[in-house]
């Protein structure tokens, strides 16, 4: 495959970047050329933010799959699509080539239709990274159906949720998931969820782990099974359903500043384009190049750098079922050596932890495949970046770091590998297409360089989030009211001298930690579902590892205290139960009060000072009901 947009030097950047803000229309109707449409649009872009409503490429029809898939059959049919490495490096590797990844998606599309499933039913995924997983995505978009996955470490209540607000009757999951030496009772953690939602029909459950597990009459079927039967009707073949570039592709849900994680939406036409855009030319993909994104397909990484965007340019797309220190904190180079990785896109969390493993992690690594870095997730700092730079790249392979949300779609702001200049824990250059603003509190935006603010993005892009599933309003508020006419990010940021972006952190209530987003009051209302906890606050701090480690101030009470590090236990173990592992805090302090306004809010920036180990400048603490609470929370601090 060629791609004739992609963009080859920083001149060229700037006049196609000039070009994609001064006509928008025009600039993305000749991008979108490149797709294959069954039916091409009448109108590339209406939009407003009020609503908001967004609508790229109106009127027109497509299948993504067949973007993905049938159209690299005929020039590129042998190549290989997806490689995956499993999480014991014993075990046997697996190739699927364009063909034979085409072939399997169809197949399990016939199952799920089979099964019942039709277009825009829900079905949720929640599978270990194994390429079932990528196929059970991409049936699904094959049939029109609308995907919803979940990471794997995600516990039943969380699911339970995500299940409830989707109205998801259908489900695809294995046995069980291997990650590092620990073996993940998928199936059953999925029967926990299903207790509650017993307007799932169906599910498809898929071999990995041979852990035993219940199968329930009626509604649950084993994966090879379906395989089996849809064999036995004979036709492998399944037509790519028609759908409207603004069918919904999929709902990813991720945390906000409030209690409720909400299902972020995607549609199929625009996301496509972006997806594709970005990939092709943030990375700068080469067609023979092995891209190695080792994000899980349950997080929006997953789904647009190692599903969709590789695919729809024909790419090599890698698969890693483990972790970067299992067996050993080798791992990451050996399967680099082993399949010759051109391109490593990781996160600066994993880059931190195997920077305490010392230089003999790389004993006998060569690492001379490489060709392009990247980040993603978080900000990287400078001693990070440069570990990275040399020990990995070994100063010759140009770091991307890409900046983008859930919500975005794909990257928004990033350098190009080898095309714009890099410069560490920046983001450094808009996408074209993307038009970032700094605003200040009021929501004036500030002009210039050298200045910083809160991100802001003031006219729409394909890949952007359309709507939150069923509450329209919601996405509206979060999204579309902080600052009026602006898509608000949530995040802060500083414009350097030439203009290049540095995203700070969160200015709301969402942690990120090791990468991933937590909302403080998700956190907190897990916390207080413990029969003996009467109140808790939950700030974030610098943690080395995970860039923000979770800390949680918790008033338990006096009746039912007791020893306190079984106390802590027990809060941990409400927290995994009600979220999952992931949102585990890293220090729980008991406190017999919180730093409170005479109006009864939570002072959380106090907190969130103690907890960075401030002691002295607390800022004004003259609105405080009882300012000993804090002289308390002081002397306790873990
Ligand atoms: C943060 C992940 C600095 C940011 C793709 C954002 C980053 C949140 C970067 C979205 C980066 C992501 N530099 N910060 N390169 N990339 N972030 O939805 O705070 O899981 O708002 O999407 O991660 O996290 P999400």
């Amino acid at each position: 495959m060629s791609y004739p947009y992609q963009i080859k030097s920083l001149e060229q950047y700037h006049e196609v970047y000039k070009k994609s803000v001064e006509q928008p229309e025009a600039f993305w109707d000749n991008i979108a050329q490149n797709f294959l449409w069954k039916k091409k649009w009448d109108k590339v872009l209406e939009w407003n933010f009020k609503e908001p409503k967004i609508q790229w490429f109106q009127g027109a029809t497509l299948n993504i799959t067949e973007n993905c898939l049938d159209r690299h059959l005929e020039k590129n049919g042998d190549t290989p699509a997806l490689i995956w490495e499993p999480n014991d490096p014993e075990e046997h590797h697996r190739v699927l080539t364009y063909k034979e990844l085409h072939f399997k998606v169809m197949q399990f599309a016939n199952v799920l239709k089979n099964n019942g499933v039709k277009k825009g039913d829900r079905v949720c995924i929640y599978m270990g990274m194994i390429p079932e997983l990528a196929i059970a995505v991409l049936a699904c978009a094959r049939v029109g159906a609308i995907h919803s996955v979940i990471f794997g470490g995600f516990s039943a209540q969380s699911i339970a949720d995500r299940l409830q607000d989707a109205q998801a009757e259908f489900i695809i999951t294995c046995d069980g998931a291997f990650r590092g030496n620990k073996d993940i009772p998928l199936k059953g953690v999925i029967d926990d969820a299903l207790i509650a939602c017993k307007f799932v029909k169906r599910v498809i459950v898929c071999t990995r782990t041979r852990t035993p597990v219940s199968m329930i009459k009626g509604r649950d079927v084993w994966w090879e099974d379906e395989i089996k039967k849809v064999e036995t009707q004979g036709n492998p073949f399944c037509p790519a359903e028609e759908m409207s570039a603004e069918d919904i592709l999929f709902i990813l849900y991720t945390s906000g500043s409030t209690g409720k994680p909400k299902g972020v939406v995607h549609t199929c036409g625009g996301y496509m384009v972006w997806a594709n855009y970005t990939f092709v030319n943030v990375f700068q993909y080469q067609p023979g190049e092995i891209h190695f994104c080792t994000a899980d397909i349950g997080w929006i990484t997953g789904h647009t750098y190692i599903v969709y965007g590789p695919l729809s340019a024909g790419a090599t797309s890698l698969m890693f079922e483990g972790i970067p220190t299992y067996p050993d904190a080798g791992r990451f180079w050996e399967i680099t050596d082993k399949y010759k990785v051109d391109i490593l896109y990781t996160a600066p969390t994993a880059i931190r932890s195997l920077m305490g493993f010392g230089k003999s992690q790389f004993i006998g690594k060569h690492l001379s495949s490489l060709k392009k870095l990247g980040t993603v997730g978080e900000p990287i700092n400078e001693e990070a970046w440069q570990w990275y730079f040399k020990n990995v790249g070994k100063e010759k392979c140009p770091i991307v770091d890409t900046w983008w949300q859930t919500e975005t779609g794909a990257t928004l702001i990033s350098n190009m590998a080898g095309v714009t200049p890099a410069k560490p824990s920046y983001a450094t250059l808009p996408m074209p297409g993307v038009q970032p603003v700094l605003v200040d509190e009021a929501g004036k935006e500030i002009v210039g360089n050298n200045v910083s603010g809160n991100l802001c993005i003031k006219f729409p892009w394909p890949g952007m989030l359309r709507t939150t599933y069923g509450d329209h309003e919601r996405c509206r508020q979060t999204y579309f009211s902080t600052y009026e006419n602006l898509y608000f990010t949530g995040d802060g940021c500083l414009r350097d001298a030439d203009g290049n972006y540095r995203i700070t952190g969160r200015v709301d209530d969402v942690l990120n930690v090791s990468g991933h987003r937590i909302g403080t009051a998700e956190v907190e209302n897990a916390i207080n579902m413990h029969n003996g906890v009467v109140e808790s606050a939950v700030v974030g701090y610098p943690h080395d590892i995970k860039g923000q480690g979770i800390y949680a101030y918790v008033i338990f009470s006096t009746e039912m205290k007791h020893d306190e590090d079984l106390m802590r236990k027990d809060i941990l173990q409400t927290v995994s139960r009600i979220i999952g592992a992931i949102a585990k805090p890293d220090k729980i302090q008991f406190v017999s009060g919180l730093p409170k306004t005479r109006s009864g809010k939570i002072m959380r920036r106090i907190l969130r000072k103690i907890a960075e180990g401030e002691t002295e400048n607390l800022g004004d603490t003259t609105t405080l009901l009882d300012p000993n609470v804090v002289e308390e929370i002081k002397k306790g601090k873990i």
